[in-house]
């Protein structure tokens, strides 16, 4: 967003007592040595040298750090006064919990005291009331979601982190309470729905050229677990069919030794964080893409220099080492035992390397192309909507690592595969394989293995 028009509403926001940590000498102490294990195949991850230090505030980064970002969330959107609602001093009916998690927000099941939680469990808690949820974020158990209070004890803003969209919670509580899960999509999400609780949508109109009641059908048309992420550097909302563009959230686990990030290999991990702290989240830092000054492929981003942005103080930069290590240390998830089968796995490995090609481009243990991990649209049998949207202007091979842990919102950055066993006959018939139906099952199951 214009950095300018935000520095005006921004000054409050230096707040987070996180900011101060920024920078921070990367010496190299100690080795973190993991061994990923599952049950058929034993495969050394390549271990990376990080340094615990930097991981632990990389964590807190990334859990808990707006960037500054509320300068947009609540100077420009208002979202803490459409948390509020009309009763408690904001606009709108409020967001109550049980509203909060209906959008698919979490809440942190270890951040609620003891008394919190025994009120839960005896039904003393109004879950429909917005004040109960100004409450949980004073406790800072929003997922994603930080809430600062001014010397009243009143809520004066929030911001977003990292959380939000890239981790979820084990549901050990209630359904959408529980412990962090770091890395994991939160494909319940509804982000596009999120932003349009905004009463100045008309910002959003203004900087996409388009009138605000078409910015609330791209908004309210993304659905649970995507987000447009291009949308603001080339304002494209719609696929050539007419229907609305998102992609899954992706996971942010298991990117050790992966070359480019995102769908489109836009960049690698901590180029991302750099695009997304700045860009997405609206933070306060510094970013230069010049790939973002085409006014053709990118007439949004060009027309408002989103490829140079600057701010002083600079709430990014300093904490982007420590986040891209948070990244790297989060392994991705191994499956439950007894979540696939294990005897048709091993067989399903045997396809998978021999006769479906597949280990060409996902080889292990990144189960994504060792070097340039990028292929045309054309190689992999879709449409190149999304790969034009990019610089790259081709598709990243997805890492496949902790796939049974995405499965929700389907497959392919759109979600387009409801299943894996439609992502398998898309491939059988792409590649003419030909595979037996006994192939594809052990394929699917192998793939739920890794
Ligand atoms: C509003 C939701 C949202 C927030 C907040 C968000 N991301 Fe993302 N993130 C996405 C989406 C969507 C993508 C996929 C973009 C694409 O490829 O189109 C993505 C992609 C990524 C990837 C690439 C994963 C891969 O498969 O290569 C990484 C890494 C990442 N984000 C890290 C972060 C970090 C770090 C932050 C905080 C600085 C952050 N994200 C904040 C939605 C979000
Ligand atoms: C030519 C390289 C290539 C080959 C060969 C290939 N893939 Fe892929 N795979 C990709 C790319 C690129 C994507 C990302 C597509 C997208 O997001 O639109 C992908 C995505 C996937 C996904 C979706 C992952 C997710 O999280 O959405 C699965 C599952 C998958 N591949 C499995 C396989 C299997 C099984 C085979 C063998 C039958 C195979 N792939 C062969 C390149 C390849």
């Amino acid at each position: 967003m214009k950095k300018k028009y935000i520095a005006a509403a921004g000054s409050l926001l230096l707040a987070a007592g996180l900011l101060t940590r920024c920078t921070k000498t990367e010496t190299i102490t100690e080795t973190i040595t993991e061994t990923v294990t599952d049950t058929i195949i034993q495969t050394e991850i390549d271990t990376l040298f990080l340094d615990p230090s930097l991981v632990a505030e990389g964590k807190e980064i990334f859990r808990h750090d707006t960037f500054g970002d509320e300068a947009f969330w609540s100077g420009v959107l208002h979202l803490d006064k459409a948390i509020l609602g009309e009763a408690n001093g904001g606009y709108g009916d409020g967001v109550s919990p049980a509203t909060a998690l209906v959008v698919g927000l979490k809440v942190d099941a270890e951040a609620l005291p003891s008394e919190v939680v025994s009120a839960i469990q005896a039904g003393q808690v109004d879950l429909e009331d917005p004040a109960t949820t100004v409450e949980l974020l004073r406790l800072n158990s929003v997922v994603g979601v930080k809430g600062n209070f001014d010397d009243n004890g009143d809520l004066s803003s929030i911001g977003i982190t990292c959380a939000l969209c890239h981790s979820t919670v084990d549901d050990s509580f209630a359904d959408g309470i529980g412990k962090r899960l770091d890395g994991y999509p939160n494909r319940d999400l509804n982000v596009g729905v999120i932003v349009s609780l905004t009463d100045n949508a008309q910002f959003l109109a203004d900087l996409l050229h388009v009138d605000e009641a078409t910015v609330r059908t791209v908004l309210t048309g993304w659905g649970p677990g995507k987000f447009n992420a291009g949308l603001m550097a080339d304002g494209i909302a719609t696929k050539p069919d007419g229907s609305i563009a998102a992609n899954l959230l992706p996971a942010a686990y298991g990117l050790q030794g992966v070359h480019l990030a995102t769908y489109t290999g836009w960049g690698d991990v901590t180029y991302w964080n750099a695009f997304v702290a700045n860009l997405e989240m609206h933070g306060q830092g510094n970013f230069t893409d010049a790939r973002l000054n085409d006014p053709i492929q990118f007439p949004i981003a060009a027309e408002n220099n989103f490829g140079n942005v600057t701010n002083s103080p600079d709430l990014i930069t300093g904490k982007l080492p420590a986040l891209q290590a948070y990244q790297l240390s989060l392994k991705a998830p191994i499956p439950p035992v007894g979540s696939f089968d294990a005897a048709a796995a091993e067989r399903g490995k045997v396809v998978f390397e021999g006769v479906a090609q597949c280990a060409t481009c996902h080889i292990a243990p990144i189960f994504t192309d060792a070097g340039q991990n990028l292929h045309t649209a054309e190689e992999i049998g879709i449409d190149d909507f999304e790969a034009k949207r990019s610089p790259t202007g081709k598709y990243r091979t997805t890492p496949l690592r902790g796939l049974w842990a995405r499965t929700q919102g389907g497959f392919y950055h759109d979600g387009r595969f409801a299943t894996l066993a439609e992502v398998i006959d898309h491939y059988d018939s792409h590649f003419q394989l030909n595979l037996s139906t006994a192939d594809k099952n052990d394929l699917s199951e192998y793939l739920m293995s890794l």
